[in-house]
């Protein structure tokens, strides 16, 4: 298939570019700064000479937004929702005027969608969206706005022989370099990989090798459409997660931390505490429905299979520092 994936420069892009390439898809990236062959210049607001690429095309992947690891500025709140709301709104556009339009349109949004709650799981059919929650800091319903913003976009692009599905995902853990793994990864063998504000906070996460394997799945199932949760079926206590990533680190401590001490860690690393602080229980109930089966369901095994794959990719490292390999 020809699958064109605008934003797939990112972590997740760089997970499903690999895959997909490698399972002998013809993928072409949309980008900002077009350094390889099949990346394809667009500026993700405007129509141009890219939008060749989307037409005769399989499948459209738009991963395009701002990076949301940024202290939530009003500038930068504003940045987040304009690129993934235009993007989106422009990537419709394309696939409307396409002589031969995409059989399926992927868009990405987040399962940030979801209120920040403890009590139950969401799904798409019985979860609650976010944005009026009580006792949590006003600017995280921007959040929300922003998710709920970027999936209106794709529902009302008028692109009838297109199906399209707005993708729910949870924190994507790969082993690359930068992603979110690593980040949670080099803090645990800091020894920092304590509960943060008590740790009671769900988090929702998914394997990169189950994420590729859903939006493989989405694409071939032409009765699928909508939004889906991508995210593994046990969402757990950011104190429990936080405990089986040291295991697989062999890492025996995690000093614990304050949400005070968490705003100074986020501002250290210019990134903002909602991603740490806001409780994300969100599970798959469409995949599961229509017959998806995880690869890595539970989070200490997935942890020890991403420890494996960092530790086969890169040099050993302590948290004192990098040293070579004593192979
Ligand atoms: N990472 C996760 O675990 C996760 C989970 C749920 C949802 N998401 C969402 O999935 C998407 C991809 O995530 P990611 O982690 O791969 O993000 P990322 O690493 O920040 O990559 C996003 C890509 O979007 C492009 N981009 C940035 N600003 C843009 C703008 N103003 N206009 C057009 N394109 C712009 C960039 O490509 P160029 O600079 O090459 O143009 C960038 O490589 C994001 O929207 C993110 O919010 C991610």
């Amino acid at each position: 298939m020809r699958i064109v994936i605008p934003g797939g420069t990112g972590q997740v892009g760089t997970v499903l570019d690999r895959a997909l390439t490698a399972a002998g898809h013809d993928v072409v990236v949309l980008t900002r700064h077009p350094k390889r062959d099949r990346d394809v210049r667009w500026d993700g607001e405007t129509l141009g000479p890219w939008t060749a690429a989307i037409d005769g095309a399989d499948v459209v992947i738009n991963l395009a937004g701002r990076s949301v690891s940024c202290r939530y500025t009003p500038t930068n709140l504003q940045a987040m929702m304009d690129s993934r709301v235009n993007s989106t709104w422009i990537v419709g556009e394309a696939i409307a005027s396409a002589a031969r339009p995409p059989r399926v349109w992927l868009q990405m949004s987040t399962a940030t969608i979801y209120a920040h709650r403890f009590d139950a799981p969401n799904d798409e059919a019985t979860g609650v969206l976010g944005g009026t929650e009580p006792g949590v800091p006003r600017y995280w319903a921007y959040s929300v706005r922003i998710a709920t913003n970027w999936e209106r976009e794709q529902e009302q692009a008028k692109t009838p022989s297109t199906r399209k599905v707005a993708l729910r995902a949870a924190m994507v853990m790969s082993p690359d370099r930068g992603g979110v793994f690593d980040v949670l990864s080099w803090m645990a063998r800091l020894g920092l990989g304590g509960p943060v504000a008590g740790g009671a906070q769900y988090v929702s996460w998914i394997h990169d090798s189950d994420f590729v394997r859903a939006v493989e799945f989405l694409v071939a199932r032409d009765d699928l459409a909508g939004p889906v949760n991508l995210a593994a079926p046990a969402p757990l206590p950011q104190r429990d997660f936080m405990r089986a990533l040291r295991t697989a680190w062999g890492v025996p401590v995690g000093l614990p931390a304050t949400a005070w001490m968490a705003e100074l860690g986020a501002l250290a690393l210019r990134s903002d505490t909602e991603l740490l602080l806001k409780s994300r229980r969100v599970v798959p109930g469409r995949l599961l429905e229509a017959g998806f089966t995880f690869d890595h369901p539970a989070w200490p095994e997935a942890a020890a299979d991403l420890v494996r794959r960092a530790r086969e990719a890169r040099p050993r490292t302590t948290a004192r520092g990098r040293f070579p390999s004593s192979k």
